[in-house]
């Protein structure tokens, strides 16, 4: 693992979109998987800027978003798939068809996700998957729980983190409690992990995180067995 300690969200942002850029580079074809919430805008604005600059290609490339919220469809702007044209797609030529992220009004989320992961594993499998942490140690939407969960499933929201991401919408009572996550398996299965983590409070799970027992209790632990892992945290 290598852990990169910064100052700033903005240099934070810059060296995870240079090494996401990079993967593209030298891979114009690749699988990325990508995440929503407040720590990647900053790094999604530059690779806006580099791709308007001409600097990276996003052509050929696919994506696989870590997760959505059930209940909520493309046209919310509160869906992942909202959030994610708004903040990204719109502004590269990432051809639209390419774009992936799970089905939060699929009838049945469990068949979801076995499509879903059958569509990453034809795609390749992922190059690189960009993660943030949640405050409870979640990745993409895996909940501390008593075991780690493979397929892309759906999940019951925690308390904690319907606190935190009651700041995206009006009132608390608006945030689903139910989402549709990617698992711990196509996460694992990607060939590189690109992990950001900036925000008061983050240091004391990040620690737990990479320092201390592999346990289902803090999801982001068992990104310790993973080969490539980098880590951006900024102290800011
Ligand atoms: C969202 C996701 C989540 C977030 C985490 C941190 O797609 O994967 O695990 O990365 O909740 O969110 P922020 O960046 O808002 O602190």
């Amino acid at each position: 693992m290598k852990f990169v300690r910064v100052k700033t969200y903005e240099e934070m942002s810059t060296l995870a979109a240079d090494l996401m850029a990079a993967q593209i580079l030298v891979k114009p074809d690749s699988v990325i998987g990508l995440a929503t919430g407040s720590t990647p805008v900053g790094m999604y604005k530059k690779l806006s800027k580099y791709n308007k600059a001409g600097k990276i290609d996003f052509a050929k490339v696919k994506s696989f978003n870590l997760d959505e919220y059930a209940g909520l469809d493309g046209t919310n702007e509160q869906s992942y798939r909202y959030f994610m044209n708004d903040k990204l797609f719109n502004h590269i030529n990432i051809d639209m068809a390419n774009t992936h992220v799970p089905n939060g009004c699929a009838a049945d989320l469990a068949l979801e996700g076995e499509q879903y992961d059958a569509m990453i594993a034809e795609a390749g499998g992922i190059d690189m998957q960009l993660l943030g942490i949640g405050f409870d140690g979640h990745i993409g939407f895996n909940e501390p729980d008593d075991h780690f969960t493979a397929p892309t499933h759906g999940v019951v929201l925690d308390e904690s983190t319907i606190d935190a991401n009651s700041r995206f919408f009006e009132k608390r009572e608006d945030v689903p409690t139910m989402a549709i996550s990617m698992g711990m398996r196509s996460i694992m299965q990607a060939k590189k992990i690109l992990f950001v983590a900036n925000g008061k409070g983050k240091e004391d799970i990040v620690n737990k995180a990479f320092f201390g027992p592999i346990t289902p209790e803090v999801p982001a632990s068992i990104l310790q067995l993973h080969p490539d892992v980098t880590v951006f945290f900024s102290e800011e």
